[in-house]
């Protein structure tokens, strides 16, 4: 029996498919370029693409921010279960605790009908960004902060966690970088969400393993080592040693290459010049020609170009956003992505359950305790 091909990572494996997004002739959304979605949506109009299935008309964008306005509050033990993580919790894996926490306080939790995990995924879209400030508030010694529901969701994302008026610019460079982070296919952490689902679990229970998948630094952890790495060379000029050092000793540079995309990522594209702007803006130029010079000489010798995760850590430094919130952040733009791919999986279910390859060895007789040598 000839054995079915196995590709390491699943690397090129057609494992599902999906009307959500396209990877094909560019990134899209439900038949969307980001380019155009980035230029003139907000947030809440692609989540509503996302989840509902279209862009809403103006009554029903109304309708959707009313109804994010109307959730936004988070039950008051799950603030006081807030206050009691250690500080040294990372904020990612209070994120995760935090998903599993909503769950408990939501009422339609374990119905997996279309209507009621829109309904759940809606709720999860406006409390885990409120979960995130008010914990970020909590560590620094201050009490948590309401959302304003006269705000947008990325005004009202860096009002909550910086306190401060946030400019125009500010806002709609947040809007964008919200909407790139958004939904993207089959990554890692959206198929785990949808191998979750698969099983007929529930939407919370997809969005904590998700939130552990995002994680890792080969996913979206990748946007706090970013600033690690720019931090650590410190100056353009010690940009073209660092790089070749950690070449040479085979490191990963976080921000660079990625699965699918290998002659570039639209998304870092699309991010740059607002970056560069927003550099500009803030007093952040040295950093920015420190990122370009480090991506020319990557690009010399290993030929990778940037992810979408290079421009946006330099972009959320330039807000004066702490590090620990940058994958945070990608956590609260991606609850759409993720949960529209959970309720696409259930409205089509089949347990997602592949086959391995077996390397160990062959069959092996049984031998008592006593018999198996000293
Ligand atoms: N730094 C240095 N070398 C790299 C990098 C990198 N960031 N990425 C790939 N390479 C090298 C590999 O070492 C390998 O080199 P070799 O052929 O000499 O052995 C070659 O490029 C091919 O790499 P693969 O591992 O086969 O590529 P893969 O598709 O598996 O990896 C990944 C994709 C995991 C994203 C990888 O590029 C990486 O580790 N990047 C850094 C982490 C990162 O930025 N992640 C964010 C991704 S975007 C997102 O999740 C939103």
């Amino acid at each position: 029996m000839s054995q079915p091909q196995y590709s390491p990572g699943l690397e090129g494996v057609v494992a599902g498919e999906t009307a959500i997004s396209s990877l094909d002739g560019g990134l899209s959304y439900r038949g969307y370029s980001i380019e155009d979605l980035a230029h003139h949506a907000s947030f809440e109009e692609v989540a509503h693409l996302l989840l509902h299935g279209d862009l809403p008309t103006a009554g029903e964008l109304d309708d959707f921010r009313r109804r994010l306005g109307s959730q936004e509050v988070v039950p008051p033990p799950i603030l006081e279960t807030l206050r009691r993580i250690p500080v040294k919790v990372p904020m990612m894996d209070v994120m995760r605790t935090g998903a599993s926490l909503l769950a408990h306080w939501d009422n339609e939790v374990a119905d997996n009908a279309h209507d009621a995990n829109v309904r759940k995924a809606e709720r999860l879209l406006v409390q885990l960004p409120i979960l995130m400030a008010a914990r970020h508030r909590l560590v620094q010694g201050k009490e948590p902060v309401s959302a304003d529901p006269r705000r947008s969701f990325a005004e009202n994302l860096l009002w909550m966690l910086l306190r401060n008026q946030p400019t125009p610019q500010m806002t709609r460079a947040m809007d964008v970088s919200l909407i790139l982070y958004a939904e993207h296919e089959f990554n890692a952490s959206t198929f785990t969400a949808r191998v979750i689902a698969s099983t007929l679990s529930d939407l919370h229970s997809s969005i904590c393993g998700a939130i552990g998948a995002l994680k890792g630094p080969l996913h979206g952890g990748a946007n706090e080592r970013v600033l690690a790495i720019l931090q650590s060379i410190g100056t353009t000029d010690k940009a073209e040693a660092w790089v070749m050092d950690a070449l040479a000793k085979k490191q990963r540079i976080m921000g660079f290459g990625h699965r699918v995309y290998k002659d570039g990522d639209p998304r870092a594209a699309y991010v740059k010049p607002m970056c560069s702007e927003l550099a500009a803006q803030t007093g952040n130029t040295p950093m920015e020609e420190l990122a370009d010079k480090v991506q020319e000489v990557v690009w010399r010798e290993k030929k990778l170009p940037p992810n979408v995760d290079w421009p946006t850590a330099r972009l959320y430094h330039y807000f004066g956003l702490a590090v620990e919130l940058y994958t945070p952040l990608f956590v609260v733009a991606r609850t759409a992505g993720w949960s529209a791919h959970v309720i696409e999986q259930l409205d089509q279910n089949r347990l997602i359950r592949p086959a391995a390859n077996y390397t160990g060895p062959g069959k092996r007789e049984w031998k008592a305790v006593g018999d198996r040598g000293a």
